[in-house]
């Protein structure tokens, strides 16, 4: 296959290995709107199986009959790329979210079921190993009715102050993560959300109208309380978890050698020598995993894993959420739908 990767910065160049490596794959094609980190990008590859190149243009990569597409680009130019793949026939992976809003993302989505191509979402914990036991443990009844889940995304350290004004909010960016496997660890949607956040590090969040620590409380449609915490700052390392707890007891997702945590207790765990230090490291299966699915969805050997639809219910969750921070109230997530025009509510069965 020949691919086009759009976007070769921390997450593309990552993506751009990957792709490379890929047995499926004989040729990489990569644009960046600097166009030198796309050469950088390129150059790094000379070892691959596949052949890399940088060309000088997004267009020129659309142009250039590849069959499949990669967007990995700052998240302002996600809806717009999509759009422009689909209309170039084209199967569409692209990095969470679709949009920083409910309009660009259902452009996004009108544009792709107009055009009738193939498009997978990037949320790679639907591809991580302990993510996947814990679904099953819920699906197959093992801890019993689930009542309860804490969900922590905590990372070590800030991104670039300039990631910040594009990158949606720390609920869209960030959050948008736990709110997408909570509905596919448990198979239901989110009801309402009250949330709040603070900002207690660099100016730069609140400059741009963030928060760099968020909490929510998300109420699903059985009644499950859902608790997510996030943070940009824990030098301690990249912690991310999912406890869920039923009437059986508690399984944890995110819990395992090199996790960033350690107990007040005399006999209990210490920290450990090698924690996680980011994303990167932490779900480095999971995001080849999910790109070696998209390449089997761009072949027609699989149905897309993640769909545009799942990204649409989670970024509803986190304009809900955004918006009960700011208004300091409980928010329902159909209130928001309605308001935006975003049409009967999901499904995450
Ligand atoms: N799934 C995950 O865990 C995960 C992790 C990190 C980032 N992301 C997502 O990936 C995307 C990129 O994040 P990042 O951390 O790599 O950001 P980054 O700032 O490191 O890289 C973004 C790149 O996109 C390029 N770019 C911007 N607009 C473009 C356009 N119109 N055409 C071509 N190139 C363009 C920039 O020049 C830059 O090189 C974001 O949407 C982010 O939400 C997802």
């Amino acid at each position: 296959m020949r691919v086009g990767l759009l976007g070769t910065g921390r997450i593309g160049s990552f993506h751009a290995r990957t792709l490379a490596t890929h047995p499926a794959v004989t040729e990489l094609l990569v644009a960046d709107t600097d166009p030198a980190r796309a050469h950088d990008v390129a150059g790094t590859l000379a070892d691959a199986r596949a052949s890399a190149a940088a060309l000088d243009s997004v267009e020129a990569v659309l142009r250039a009959g590849v069959d499949a597409v990669v967007i990995a680009t700052a998240t302002d130019a996600h809806s717009d790329l999509i759009i422009r793949a689909a209309r170039a026939g084209l199967p569409t992976y692209c990095e969470k979210p679709i949009a920083t809003d409910v309009p660009g993302t259902l452009a996004a989505l009108r544009e792709v079921e107009r055009c009738g191509t193939a498009l997978q979402l990037g949320f790679q914990r639907r591809f991580d190993a302990g993510y996947g036991a814990v679904r099953e443990a819920v699906r197959t009844g093992g801890l019993g009715f689930v009542h309860t889940i804490r969900a922590v995304t905590a990372d070590p350290a800030p991104p670039p102050a300039s990631y910040v004004p594009t990158s949606g909010g720390l609920f869209r960016d960030c959050c948008v993560h736990d709110f997408d496997i909570v509905r596919w660890v448990t198979g239901r949607e989110v009801v309402s959300v009250f949330a709040t956040g603070s900002n207690l590090g660099e100016p730069f969040f609140s400059e741009a109208g963030d928060v760099d620590t968020a909490a929510a409380l998300l109420t699903l449609d059985d009644g499950t309380l859902v608790s997510c915490n996030a943070t940009r700052y824990n030098g301690a390392g990249y912690d991310v978890r999912m406890e869920v707890s039923g009437s059986r007891g508690t399984l944890v997702a995110g819990l395992d050698a090199r996790a960033p945590l350690y107990s007040a207790e005399p006999d209990g765990p210490k920290a450990p020598a090698d924690p996680w230090p980011d994303f990167l490291a932490r779900f480095h299966d999971a995001y080849v995993a999910e790109l070696d699915a998209f390449l089997d969805v761009a072949r027609g050997l699989r149905p897309t894993p993640c769909s545009g639809h799942d990204a649409l219910e989670a970024l509803l969750v986190a304009e809900a959420c955004e918006l009960s921070r700011r208004l300091g109230s409980p928010v329902r997530v159909d209130d928001v739908r309605a308001e935006a025009g975003a049409g009967a509510g999901g499904d995450a069965r």
